[in-house]
């Protein structure tokens, strides 16, 4: 990704922004100090522990851990990709990004004209609804089905007058063709593709309009139309009401998914403003993997008949390889024949918020799917249950859902048959997961001196001074933390960083950032005129820790094989620093 956009261009715009501007237009801030405050935008709190800080072009939230960048926080508020934050961060500075250096900057500039079309479609089907006596029966049609007008609004519903030409007659027939408002006839002619039909505008998370769904008024069919596939709509990848979620709450506690547009609209008319509707297609991983951007739980919500079932045993599936540690999967089963449209009107937003409360955690689900119909009181059985859940669970990632999705398993399954199962490396944990599993904490950072350089040195480059000065060269050592602050070195004389969020910046996607953004948020408590002697302080301790162990490692050798002439000089160097 990062050679389509020159890296050149990112560091000037991040030069050119500030931050405590970008951010304090987003979430309004106080300054208190030498730093920026509000209440995080990315974790609720009564207090705030979220901090800006104009020195390092860095944000940081003490509570939730949320920190970065200017093109970090566009990315983390504004849902964005990276690509999708530098342009939106470009357009905050009023700057454009190059063309030719960004390939499909041009196609997207291309469909421009597409999202421009289906927009001034959607606001003549709304016309046609309101405004016309033709949408009178689309009205009818709504208040019978229950909805009011203020979901109608909410949704942008509209109406396409029953007329093969409405549309073709009105606009570009190339762009309506090209946005899939058209059908075209064996001898070329064109005409609506929707007519007579109740409209459901689609939009992408970025709120801009990419397709329709279309609703008969009658028992006719095909009951449901869609926009087929084009350049700015695909299925597989978009979800109903999703743009109307996030314009109601940018971060729910949870998101459920259910099957129709009605089944979304209904919800909402009730106060349940978190579902989203695949688009008459299998939920997808695709799917999963954006809505947990937005939410760490995830309810499947799937009608009571056996296509729901079969549709809900499916997308837990998809699910597996999603199921990060920290994100979640249930599963809500409704009654024979209902779905949440007919659930909600009888039972009421009460009735369904316990139901969803109580739906089933996804490895109940799972086992007692997987297990219906098995005899687990044979051996038979229990094989059987082993083969049939033992490719699924693999796919989870490692972590502790995976190993206890395992334990379930070995408990099925009797647990001396299968002691398999108890090798870790069947579960795929590092190491590191093992001693952290072992322990049941998550492994605290250890404050040591290489790491206070490092962070240092992240948080106030121009100390690099210091380490050139100093003629400071520390090759061939093992010695933890010593490759990412060569590395972090070596970026800043190569790129010679304005800012902290730059040299932060070329870290995004190495397999040093997770460390790098962890050490550029330490806050030190240091007066700005105190950071060269703590450099310094941190530095000698550091080189007495390289020391101690050169010789101690020198000193097993020289037990073991021996030493070279030159290794045996720098011994004795090492023993003469020591006295
Ligand atoms: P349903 O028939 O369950 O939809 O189809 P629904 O929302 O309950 O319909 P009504 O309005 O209450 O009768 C679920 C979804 O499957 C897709 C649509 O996305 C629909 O919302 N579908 C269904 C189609 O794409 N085409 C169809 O003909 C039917
Ligand atoms: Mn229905």
């Amino acid at each position: 990704m990062s050679g389509r956009i020159p890296r050149e261009f990112i560091d000037d715009l991040l030069v050119r922004v500030d931050i405590v501007d970008l951010i304090d237009s987003y979430v309004p801030l106080k300054k208190t100090g030498s730093s920026y405050t509000a209440r995080c935008p990315f974790h609720s709190e009564k207090s705030p522990s979220f901090s800006v800080n104009r020195n390092k072009q860095f944000y940081h939230c003490f509570g939730c851990g949320a920190g970065g960048n200017a093109i970090s926080f566009l990315m983390q508020f504004s849902h964005l990709d990276f690509v999708e934050a530098i342009e939106d961060l470009a357009g905050f500075v009023g700057v454009d990004v190059p063309r030719e250096a960004l390939a499909y900057q041009e196609k997207k500039q291309d469909y421009s004209a597409l999202y421009s079309i289906l927009e001034r479609v959607a606001v003549f089907y709304v016309e046609q609804l309101r405004g016309s006596s033709r949408g009178k029966g689309a009205i009818d049609y709504l208040k019978q089905r229950g909805l009011s007008g203020s979901v109608a609004k909410d949704f942008s519903l509209g109406y396409a007058p029953d007329e093969w030409n409405a549309l073709a007659s009105k606009f570009d027939n190339k762009l309506l063709l090209d946005a899939g408002m058209l059908v075209s006839k064996e001898n070329g002619r064109l005409y609506d593709r929707f007519r007579g039909r109740l409209m459901f505008p689609i939009k992408d998370k970025r709120k801009r309009i990419i397709g329709f769904g279309g609703r008969v008024l009658d028992d006719s069919l095909p009951k449901y139309l869609n926009s087929p596939e084009t350049a700015v709509f695909s299925k597989g990848k978009e979800l109903y009401g999703l743009s109307e979620l996030l314009e109601k709450n940018s971060k729910p506690k949870r998101i459920l998914i259910v099957e129709g547009y009605m089944d979304v609209l209904a919800l909402a008319q009730f106060g349940i403003n978190y579902s989203v509707a695949a688009l008459g297609t299998a939920t997808s991983k695709i799917h999963l993997d954006l809505l947990f951007r937005f939410t760490s739980e995830l309810v499947f919500c799937f009608d009571g008949d056996s296509a729901g079932q079969k549709a809900a045993w499916r997308a837990v599936q998809e699910a597996f390889p999603c199921l990060k540690d920290g994100r979640q999967v249930k599963v809500m089963l409704l009654p024979q024949g209902q779905d949440p449209d007919s659930l909600i009107r009888e039972e009421g937003l009460d009735g369904f918020e316990t139901r969803v409360q109580n739906s089933q955690t996804l490895s109940d689900y799972f086992y007692s799917y997987i297990t219906n119909g098995v005899d687990l009181a044979t051996v038979e059985g229990k094989a059987q249950l082993m083969a049939e859940s033992k490719p699924h669970v693999e796919k989870i990632p490692a972590g502790f859902f995976r190993e206890m999705m395992f334990s379930r398993l070995q408990e099925l399954c009797g647990n001396s048959s299968l002691d398999v199962l108890k090798n870790p490396a069947m579960l795929g944990l590092s190491e590191r997961q093992k001693t952290v599993a072992k322990k049941g904490i998550q492994g605290r950072v250890k404050l040591s001196p290489v790491r206070i350089v490092v962070a240092l040195l992240l948080q106030n480059p121009q100390l690099i001074e210091i380490i050139e000065l100093r003629e400071l060269s520390w090759q061939n050592l093992e010695f933890a933390g010593l490759n990412v602050l060569e590395e972090v070195c070596q970026a800043i004389i190569e790129i010679k960083p304005e800012t902290p969020a730059i040299l932060v910046e070329y870290f995004r996607g190495k397999a040093s950032e997770k460390v790098v953004n962890t050490l550029m948020n330490w806050d030190f408590f240091i007066l700005d005129n105190g950071v060269e002697a703590e450099f310094s302080g941190a530095l000698d301790r550091m080189l007495e820790q390289l020391d101690e162990s050169a010789l101690n490692q020198l000193l097993k050798k020289e037990k073991k094989e021996g030493l070279s002439q030159a290794e045996k000089e720098q011994l004795i160097l090492l023993l003469e620093k020591k006295v």
